[in-house]
This record gives structure tokens, sequence and C-alpha cells, in this order.
């Protein structure tokens, strides 16, 4: 088991990794907290899997709320009900709310904890792979809004997350592959040596020490950068372009993942006209490896339209974020009318 702690502003967030730890949550939950109460969030497909082995993890009588899966319940409406459920289940400001889930509880539950009473103990046990080496560490917390996604939220840590990496091993291949973009990004903006980890053929036996690797990156990077003001945006490697053509998909078509790696790929391709580090041929081989697509699923001038309305845009430039030399992403401010030239161009 790895354990890692990140210092933010207002709280600090004892990170556990390791192979069937969900067993030991109600340990570190007592090491941590003194709730009277602790309400778990959770999904519709989550919730027939581990909500109630969580529940007999604890002597307390625990309360939850399911909402229903996908990312078209991340709004507002959802939260209103989780906010009424925590009032129902009576929770204080020394109580506990637990996210059980992927990415969408992850973030909706984090919201809803940051807001209600001004801020209620949260504890995160991401259950997909994006989750677990992405969302549920750093204490960003979102919903959406018809206008866009993750316009409404809050930097909230979670205190604790419970990251168990034997969970994994029941994820159908497509929600883990989706994973695997993030496992890749990391590769590539900070350690090589995640890239050789995950080209073994066995690699999915030592997924513990991979994720461990990841999220030491994240750890890192949102410590120095809580607020996403500098170093964080090295996070978003593959995802300007990955955000514009999941949009052009109406967020249907193509999965967070499948849109990063795609991403990755013409940032690569970016990069390489701008005369550095030419990295397409093993990000491409890497993704492909692990399930992922690399070709554009539409026209680059559909996708730089779907960019333009990135809400991290500056006004007259695109801050793209590149890697050179392998291992090392830097931020690449780069004017609307130079990038549109460059992406567009053969
Ligand atoms: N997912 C990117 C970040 O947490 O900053």
């Amino acid at each position: 088991m790895y354990h890692l702690s990140l210092q933010g502003a207002t709280s600090k967030s004892d990170i556990y990794i390791g192979a069937g730890i969900f067993s030991q949550t109600a340990k570190h939950v007592a090491e941590k907290f003194k709730p009277t109460r602790i309400h778990v969030v959770t999904d519709s497909n989550v919730a027939p899997l581990y909500l109630k082995q969580l529940c007999a993890e604890f002597p307390l009588n625990i309360t939850s709320s399911v909402i229903p899966a996908g990312e078209e319940y991340k709004n507002l409406d959802t939260v209103a009900g989780l906010y009424a459920d925590f009032s129902e289940a009576e929770l204080t400001r020394s109580d506990l709310v637990i996210a059980l889930g992927g990415g969408v509880v992850g973030d909706i539950t984090g919201f809803a904890a940051a807001t209600y009473l001004r801020g209620i103990h949260v504890c995160q046990i991401p259950t997909t792979l994006l989750a677990q080496v992405d969302s549920s560490v750093g204490g960003k917390t979102a919903v959406d809004l018809p206008q866009g996604k993750n316009l409404v939220g809050a930097f909230y840590q979670p205190e604790l997350v419970m990251i168990d990496t034997d969970i994994l091993t029941t994820l159908p291949e497509p929600i883990f592959n989706d994973g695997m973009a993030e496992v890749i990004k990391y590769g590539f903006i900070s350690n090589p040596e995640i890239i050789d980890l995950i080209s073994a053929s066995d690699f999915k036996q030592n997924m513990e020490r991979i994720v461990y690797e990841c999220v030491q990156i994240k750890r890192d990077v949102v410590q120095a950068d809580e607020r996403d003001t500098g170093l964080r945006m090295i996070l978003n490697f593959g995802h300007t372009i990955g955000h514009g053509a999941e949009k052009v998909g109406h967020f249907t078509e193509l999965s967070h993942g499948q849109a990063v790696a795609i991403g990755m790929v013409q940032a690569a391709r970016l990069a390489v006209k701008l005369g550095e580090t030419d990295l397409v041929e093993q990000i491409t081989s890497i993704c492909q490896a692990h399930g992922l697509p690399t070709k554009l699923p539409y026209p680059m001038e559909d996708i730089y339209t779907a960019m333009l309305h990135d809400k991290k845009r500056a006004a007259d430039s695109i801050n793209f974020i590149l890697v050179h030399p392998m291992g090392k992403a830097n931020i690449h401010p780069i004017p609307l009318e130079q990038l549109h030239q460059l992406v567009t161009a053969e």
C-alpha cells in the first residue's frame, strides 16, 4: 500500500493506494474524522456492486443517495436532491460524505459537500481508472450547466482518498482503456517510466505501482498550483483539442479518454510543426496498444471552432501544452491566428 499526502490551502488530503484497501476504509475514516453520521453518494451502476459492502464496514448506521448514472445527471437538479438528502440525514459540519463511484459521482458529490453548510468533510472512493488517477485527487469539483461542462464548481480537497486497485480488475475493457489515456498522459508530461511500465504485456499485474506513479505526479502538480493558475495546466496535455473533439461529438460519440488520446497525438503533431521533439509515433503506438483511437474523427476546422469556446482560453490565445523533450511539459500560449494555421496545415 502507498500513502501520499497533499497539503491544500485549507486542508490536507491523505491518499491511500493499494490492492484490496476498500476494506480498510472504516479504519482510515476513524483515524481522520469523528463523524456521528456518514452519508454515501453513489450511482445506479456502482450501488449494486459496492454500496452494501461499504456500509457493512462501519459500526454506524449509514445513509445514502443513489443518483442516476451518466454525465447528463451531473447538474444542479441532482445537487438539489443531494442537499435534500443531506438535510434529511441531519448531517452537520463534523459529519462525513463519501463519494463512491467514477468521475461524475466524485465531481458532483465534491461540489455538494463543498457547498452544503459551507463545507462538510468529504472522502473519495474512486471506482474507475480515470477517477483513480485523475478526478478523485486534487479537489476540483463541478457540475455542468446547459451552457457547458464543469461551469459551476469549487476547489475543495477531499480529506481522504481511498484508491483500491483491485476494483480495476472488474472494469469493462472500454472503461479501463479510457483511464489509460490519462495514465499515458502522465508518462509523457512527467515520468517516461510509466510508459515502460504499461508497455509490459502483464502490466495489469502492476496497477498498484502504475496508479501510484500517476497520483504522485498529480499530487506534486496540485500542491504547487492548487487553483490552476500555472503549472496545473500541464495536466491538460491532449485536452485542448480533445475537449474540442468531445464537443463536436456532442459529448456522446467519444469518451473522455478517447478524446484525450486523439488530442495528445494532435498536440504532438503541433509540437513537430513548432520544431520540438517528434513524439507522434510514440504516442500513437502506445495509445493504440491500449485500445484508444488516434485519428481525428471530425474535420479540424470544426474542432478548432469548438476549441474557441474552451473556458480556459485567454482573450486572443490558447495555452497549449506541449511535451518537449519526452517527460517534460511546457505551457505554450499560441495566438489564435497562428493556432488556426498550425492545426489546419497538413
Ligand atoms: N483534471 C485536471 C486537473 O485536475 O487539474
